[in-house]
């Protein structure tokens, strides 16, 4: 098996950088366009019911509620909310034998991808760079001094992220899930990424709160700002979160 930096999985990577000097050359891939919806026309159509007599009357308010949010009352986020939007991240929530899982899945139970935050306004909390420690249910501080403006232009001069109370920063550790699956490895890297993204955008509409999933950054500056080298670790995916203008504010 090659080693990690040549695999197709960890090149895929690679290819799909942003840099600013590339993204000013980008155009629209030469791939053609298709439609959203697949119809199957000759099939019969079953409607589904649109209503559940289960207990599910708030999951469903959740759900249905949630929308990418992108400007955020000015308040600092609850410390409690926050841990709570940690803990749905990637909190341990149960153990079999040497296993320990978290309340999002993980192929293999392998947990490749890290958690880092740049808090911005959190009640209790110094602005700066922390690292969740999912063992202790902690946080490791690793700067002191508030980021939210660098993780904005690093992130595509996305300027409603530095009015967030909290960007969350996700990172690969490749070698765990791709010394086990090599190339499919990646694949499972990235989707346990999308499902730490979603119970944390779950999470932050549970307490009034919203985000914003954003797959738009220059991967070396996240990177030099994460103080990772972009190989054995990498930048995979981030998310705003901030507390809601709520009706009648
Ligand atoms: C992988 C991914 C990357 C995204 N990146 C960004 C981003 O960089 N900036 C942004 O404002 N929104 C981003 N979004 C949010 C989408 O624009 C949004 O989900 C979409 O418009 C649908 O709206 P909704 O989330 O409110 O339902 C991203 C969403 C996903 C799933």
């Amino acid at each position: 098996m090659p080693e990690l930096k040549e695999t197709k999985g960890f090149q895929y990577l690679e290819n799909s950088r942003f840099d600013r000097t590339s993204i000013q050359n980008q155009q629209r891939p030469a791939i053609a366009r298709v439609e959203t919806f697949k119809r199957y026309p000759p099939a019969s159509r079953i409607p589904l019911p649109r209503t559940w007599s289960l207990d599910e009357e708030r999951i469903t308010l959740l759900l249905q509620n949630r929308r990418s949010l992108r400007k955020y009352r000015s308040e600092p986020l609850n410390l409690e909310h926050f841990a709570f939007m940690l803990w749905a991240s990637q909190g341990i929530t149960g153990q079999a034998g040497s296993y320990l899982f978290r309340a999002t899945p993980s192929a293999g139970a392998l947990y490749p991808v890290e958690t880092y935050i740049s808090v911005h306004s959190v009640e209790g909390l110094d602005a700066g760079l922390y690292h969740f420690d999912v063992e202790h249910f902690a946080l490791d501080r690793l700067t002191d001094q508030d980021k939210a403006e660098d993780v904005a232009q690093a992130c595509l001069n996305q300027t409603f992220m530095s009015q967030a109370a909290a960007v969350f920063l996700w990172t690969g550790v490749f070698r765990r899930a791709m010394s086990k699956y090599g190339d499919r490895g990646m694949r499972y890297v990235l989707l346990d990424a999308g499902h730490i993204c979603q119970n944390v955008m779950i999470a932050a509409e549970a307490v009034d709160c919203g985000g914003c999933p954003i797959g738009a950054f220059y991967d070396s500056e996240l990177n030099q700002l994460l103080q990772i080298d972009g190989e054995e670790e990498s930048i995979l995916y981030a998310a705003s979160v901030g507390r809601k203008f709520l009706k009648g504010n």
